[in-house]
């Protein structure tokens, strides 16, 4: 609630800048009114309108929306179309064959550009490649790369033969992949020999065959490696393949697989309520409608931008706006293979002023910890460099505080360029609330307004509107074109979770809560309203990580809450209670190490608890159940002032106290 009123109070606005709305893709509220209203009146032929304006369709679809089976919507669905052609081929038959798609900047700083005709080159080679292999249109591939240009071809290669990718983040362990890989099914993985980040070569390889040596990946067919250092690595020949021998005979054309518009292009796992990750299923046309769209909408992006988003290709962000939106419109943008932080602090800054960045999308929790260090070397500060290219800024990832955002605005924006605070999940597909830099009036905490088309609003638990001013739960009204489709082999879960019966079973809840300012109708996202934490913009499931810790033979009971952290939004505080007497000292130290070690080892150095506290127990009630509320106030270090006369072994909450 403190957090409620504090984004209540937030009265600084600012105006978009004249000169930007008056070339943007959306100028002016009259503009964005205008889109709604259209939406409003004629909601399918709104959406039928942009899907013909803005994708290349093989065949027309005949009917936009239908709603026979919901909530499992289907858009666009008798249209025919190929992904990977709207992303490349559409811009060699525009006279754009050699503007350059990528440049790709390496942990150690070497610049490699692509233009769109050698992408367009490799993507085929890559995919004739993978089509020698017996893959086929519905076969799931999973992609297990660093940042990379190849990890980018790979993902259109799938997307040009009507493969499935599911792409895993190069920080989960073998056991996360392994697990990925059977709910899958799928047939390859691709990943590289090593990936470099920070200066440190990190395997990725030997996961892989970690992860297959689990068991239960005989589905699995071949390894494709793409060669990124050179490092050692086992290889097992015909089983495992180099991508570079893979594709040195391959055709540099690759006529692409016309699928439904409601084909599966990927599978993206991510953490839920409950102890296993969903495979959150996105459809083709509806997806990439929304991945283009947004880029022109949010991003006004134009032909001669440079843009940038920091994200990595194993999450969302990756995947929309780098993989599929910025291709999809014939785009110049950046890729990068490292860290903020590497060689120094100024890394980003560096690289705007050396590539002359206009467009630069990160998250809070990179934004805060490079203030913090900002503040302590006056010579990686910002005002060392030129970033007088820039003219738009976004966040994405969780909320940004109003300081975070004044110093993005004031020390990366110059107080010029406007900052779109993006609301959305790997279940929205893209961006669902966010200014629009040409027309929306900007306030510091508000991801501000839905994007046209998008029903969002605020109800209570029983699914009835709330007024602006009231806090509840986020929900969408109306299905859009780029939503999930369906939880891979788990369409029941898809239904219970996202549109749960006691909502009426026709709302969309995103699981987030949120707030619309009484005079502006803007919301702030005040967080997540079940059991996922989001640390640095990523998203974990306190119920995996529990169960995670549970699976140590040592651990007989673990809860898991978050804490407010001042660099990554939320920190992971996990209680702890051993099947052995409550370790004490240098002990627990080394038992606590020990168990981020396992936790690590489970799910990916990701997860690691920040603390971990042992108790003989847990607080409980009488009944059982966890006092999850009471560890949430111990693990901020604050006092319990509240009835606690429920409580079973009120003892136990002073042991608690003390974090390892
Ligand atoms: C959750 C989704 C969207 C891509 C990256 C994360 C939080 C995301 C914002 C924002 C406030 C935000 C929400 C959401 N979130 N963006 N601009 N303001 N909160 O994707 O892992 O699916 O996580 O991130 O809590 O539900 P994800």
């Amino acid at each position: 609630m403190a957090n409620i009123e504090t984004f209540a109070q937030e009265t600084r606005i600012f105006p978009p800048p004249a000169a930007f709305a008056k070339t943007a893709a959306i100028s002016g509220m009259d503009a964005y009114n205008a889109l709604c209203a259209e939406a409003n009146s004629d909601y399918d032929g709104f959406w039928g309108r942009l899907a013909r304006e803005q994708l290349t369709w093989h065949k027309p679809f005949t009917k936009v929306l239908d709603e026979t089976d919901a909530p499992f919507y289907k858009w666009f669905e008798d249209g025919l179309l190929n992904v990977s052609y709207n992303c490349l081929d559409v811009h060699l038959q525009n006279g754009n064959a050699d503007k350059v798609a990528i440049v790709f900047e390496s942990d150690g700083g070497d610049v490699v550009k692509v233009t769109y005709q050698q992408l367009y080159e490799k993507v085929c080679r890559f995919a004739n490649g993978l089509k020698s292999l017996g893959i086929k249109k519905g076969d799931r591939v999973v992609i297990y790369m660093p940042m990379s240009v190849e990890g980018v071809v790979a993902m259109q290669a799938c997307a040009r033969i009507g493969a499935t990718h599911s792409v895993v983040f190069g920080g989960f362990s073998a056991k996360s992949l392994q697990e990925r890989i059977i709910d899958a099914g799928a047939v390859a993985v691709i990943t590289s020999d090593e990936q470099v980040r920070g200066g440190k070569r990190l395997p990725l390889k030997s996961i892989v065959d970690e992860a297959l040596a689990l068991g239960g990946c005989d589905c699995i067919k071949n390894v494709i490696v793409y060669q990124r250092t050179g490092g050692n690595v086992t290889f097992n020949p015909g089983f495992d393949l180099w991508m570079h021998e893979l594709v040195a005979n391959q055709a540099a054309d690759c006529e692409p697989e016309w699928v439904s518009a409601e084909h599966p292009l990927f599978i993206l796992y991510t953490s839920g309520s409950t102890g296993t990750p969903k495979g959150v299923q996105h459809s083709s046309a509806g997806y990439l409608l929304w991945a283009a769209l947004t880029m022109k909408w949010t991003f006004d992006i134009k032909p001669d931008d440079v843009y940038w988003c920091t994200a990595d290709i194993g999450w969302i962000t990756g995947h929309t706006y780098i993989a599929y939106g910025p291709t999809a419109v014939g785009a110049t943008q950046i890729i990068f293979e490292g860290i903020p932080t590497f060689p120094n602090a100024g890394r980003f800054w560096d690289m705007i002023q050396r590539h002359k960045a206009t467009i630069f999308y990160t998250a809070p929790t990179a934004i805060r910890s490079l203030i913090k260090a900002a503040d302590a070397d006056e010579k990686i500060h910002p005002s060392q460099y030129d970033l007088t290219s820039l003219r738009l800024l976004g966040s994405v990832g969780e909320p940004i505080n109003p300081e975070a955002w004044m110093w993005y605005h004031k020390h990366i924006g110059a107080e010029r360029c406007p900052i779109v605070d993006t609301f959305w999940q790997t279940e929205t597909g893209g961006h669902m609330i966010t200014p629009l830099p040409g027309a929306t009036p900007l306030v510091p905490g508000s991801c501000t307004l839905p994007l046209p088309g998008i029903q969002a609003a605020i109800v209570d638990e029983t699914g009835h509107d709330l007024p602006n001013g009231q806090g509840g739960i986020l929900v969408v009204k109306r299905p859009w074109p780029a939503m999930v489709r369906t939880i891979w082999n788990n369409p029941e879960r898809f239904k219970s979770t996202y549109f749960p019966p006691e909502f009426g079973g026709n709302l969309y809840l995103a699981g987030d809560g949120a707030v619309r300012n009484k005079d502006t109708g803007y919301f702030t996202i005040t967080g997540r309203i079940d059991d996922v934490l989001n640390v640095s913009g990523h998203r974990m499931g306190t119920m995996e990580i529990e169960s995670a810790l549970v699976a140590n033979p040592m651990v007989a009971e673990a809860a898991v809450v978050g804490r407010p952290d001042d660099t990554t939004g939320e920190a992971i505080c996990a209680f702890v209670v051993l099947k052995r007497s409550r370790p004490t000292g240098d002990e627990a130290k080394q038992i606590a190490k020990e168990l981020r070690d396992w936790v690590a080892k489970e799910i990916g150095p990701i997860a690691k608890p920040k603390e971990i506290r042992f108790g003989d127990n847990l607080p409980k009630t009488r009944s059982g159940k966890i006092m999850r509320r009471l560890l949430r106030i111990l693990a901020k270090g604050e006092e319990i002032t509240q009835d606690i006369s429920t409580l079973e072994n009120p003892g136990i909450l002073d042991q608690l106290k003390e974090a390892q």
